[in-house]
């Protein structure tokens, strides 16, 4: 099918190319001049595993362009799909000046009868806004209809090939029978054979994709619904993983034993520093808003978003509770992207983290495997660096940020030689301990017996155990 798309970000790149890849014809339209030159070059303006392969494939095979001028795009399309940025404003409400300035595009310049598909994440009442808009505008005549991204940035590619589900929201049927038929290879797990190979053996599934069909308050309401509540699960463990902390029990053994609960489950139990990124801040704020502006309580969505706010705090209270002053120090941290398998800064908890240090006079040094420059406003704040040992000489200690694979292979003991105090705090319990403490640092995991707290499992009416016995059992509960 002949396919346009509005926006060439992370979402809509990734859309372009997946579409593509599965034998639509896809026009690609920014207003951004820059991205659109880096994108005909073959080059993604972000990194994020798979999709080079994919802009490749899609340019050999002349399935995908891309462009400034939307008449180029737009004009031949059956469907449009808006993938632009609606970023929240300084209020919290959500910026939707993008998806307006998109739909006058759309009535100028798409054929009538052809489908308008937003795909940003917006606030319920969007999709009834796109579709009074555009007739007022009075141009082109389209179909709307809304179908939220489900995609996660670093498995961006496998997610929108691989889906957990396809969610529609229309009113009419014409754009769903026309999503049914552009998503079929995808709803069928018919991928051509060299996609199969590019998803690896590991990521098959089998059985059909659910296509959900709702109206379209539904659909959009169900994605904010979605992120916030993955949200308030990272939340909710974060917040027992404090109390673990403080009792000396082990955040990863205990959400081990909770997600083994099938009415649970074992994904996005992993405490750690908070979670960060371009959608979850943002979604989690909007859906409050939503709720609070129509006078209803957002209670659960609030206590989830102070959770995270006091979460990002952690590194900061654990080094000074650690060193006492700050003043001088050399930290450096592992780490800058928000999550692995990306180079997204977006409300990165490793950029709020710098901040702190930085306000506490502590030098702040970054390793980042994908990351390349810090972003403006942070040059005199985070020293980036190539390599681990330059991150580690006469620094007083290290924090896993963001747990890329690659720092599974530092080099911890010759990294330990080269510190002046060997302290690793461990932000996403990335690391074993053990081998932590035996390269010879103290570590400080997220939800985890502090080898620096002194835990001592002694009932109050106990005998004090006498000399290294005490020290004895300090040690084991932190092992434990
Ligand atoms: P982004 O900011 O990376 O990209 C948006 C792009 O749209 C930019 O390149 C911008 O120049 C372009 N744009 C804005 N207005 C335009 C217009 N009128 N005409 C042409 N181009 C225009 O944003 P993103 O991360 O791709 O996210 C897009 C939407 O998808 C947001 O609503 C987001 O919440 C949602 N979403 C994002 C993700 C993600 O992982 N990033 C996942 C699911 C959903
Ligand atoms: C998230 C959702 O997972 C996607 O389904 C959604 O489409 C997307 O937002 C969006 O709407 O943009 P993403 O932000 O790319 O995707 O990344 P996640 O893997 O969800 O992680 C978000 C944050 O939570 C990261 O900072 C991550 O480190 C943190 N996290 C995640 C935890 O701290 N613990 C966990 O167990 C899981």
């Amino acid at each position: 099918m002949e396919l346009a798309v509005i926006g060439a970000g992370h979402v809509g790149a990734v859309c372009a190319a997946c579409m593509a890849a599965i034998g639509h014809r896809v026009r690609v339209v920014d207003v951004d001049e820059e991205r659109i030159a880096l994108l005909r070059a073959g080059r993604s303006p972000f990194f994020e595993p798979g999709i080079g392969e994919l802009l490749e494939r899609g340019r050999t095979r002349e399935l995908l362009s891309f462009h400034v001028d939307p008449a180029e795009a737009l004009s031949g399309a059956a469907l449009v799909f808006l993938c632009v940025n609606t970023d929240n404003g300084p209020d919290g409400s959500v910026d939707l000046s993008s998806v307006e300035s998109a739909v006058r595009t759309v009535s100028r310049f798409a054929r009538d009868g052809s489908v308008l598909v937003n795909r940003s994440t917006a606030p319920v009442g969007t999709a009834e806004y796109i579709r009074s808009s555009s007739e007022e505008l009075g141009g082109s005549s389209v179909h709307v209809a809304v179908n939220p991204e489900f995609l996660a940035e670093g498995t961006a590619v496998h997610d929108f090939l691989e889906p957990d589900r396809i969610l529609v929201g229309a009113w009419d049927q014409e754009p769903i029978s026309r999503l049914a038929q552009v998503y079929a290879p995808i709803v069928e797990r018919r991928l051509p054979s060299d996609l199969r190979a590019l998803l690896g053996n590991g990521h098959r599934r089998s059985g059909e994709v659910p296509f959900v069909v709702t109206d379209p308050a539904s659909a959009e309401l169900a994605k904010y619904a979605s992120n916030s509540l993955l949200a308030v699960r990272v939340s909710f463990i974060n917040e027992i993983a404090g109390i673990a902390e403080e009792l000396g029990a082990d955040i990863t053994k205990v959400a081990r034993a909770v997600g083994l609960d099938p009415r649970i489950g074992p994904h996005f139990l992993r405490a750690g520093i908070g979670w960060g990124g371009s959608c979850f801040p943002k979604d989690i704020v909007a859906l409050q808003g939503i709720a609070e502006t129509r006078g209803l309580s957002a209670r659960m969505l609030r206590a989830a978003n102070e959770v995270n706010t006091e979460q990002r705090l952690w590194t900061t209270r654990r080094l000074q509770s650690h060193f006492k002053t700050l003043f001088g120090r050399r930290v450096g941290l592992l780490g800058l992207s928000f999550k692995p398998g990306t180079d997204d800064l977006r409300n990165a908890p490793a950029l709020e983290i710098a901040a702190q240090l930085a306000q506490a006079n502590v030098k702040v040094r970054a390793l980042d495997p994908v990351v390349k420059a810090v972003p403006p406003g942070f040059e005199d704040k985070i020293d980036l660096l190539q390599d681990p040992e330059s991150m580690a000489r006469g620094a007083d200690a290290l924090v896993l940020v963001t747990e890329w694979p690659e720092f599974a292979k530092l080099d911890l003991p010759r990294l330990r030689g080269l510190m002046r105090t060997p302290l690793l705090l461990d932000g996403r319990n990335f690391f074993d301990p053990d081998q932590v403490r035996a390269a010879g640092f103290t570590y400080v995991g997220v939800g985890r017996a502090r080898d620096d707290a002194g835990v001592v499992l002694r009932l109050p009416d106990a005998e004090p155990p006498a000399g290294d016995d005490e020290a004895l059992i300090v040690a084991t509960a932190a092992r434990m």
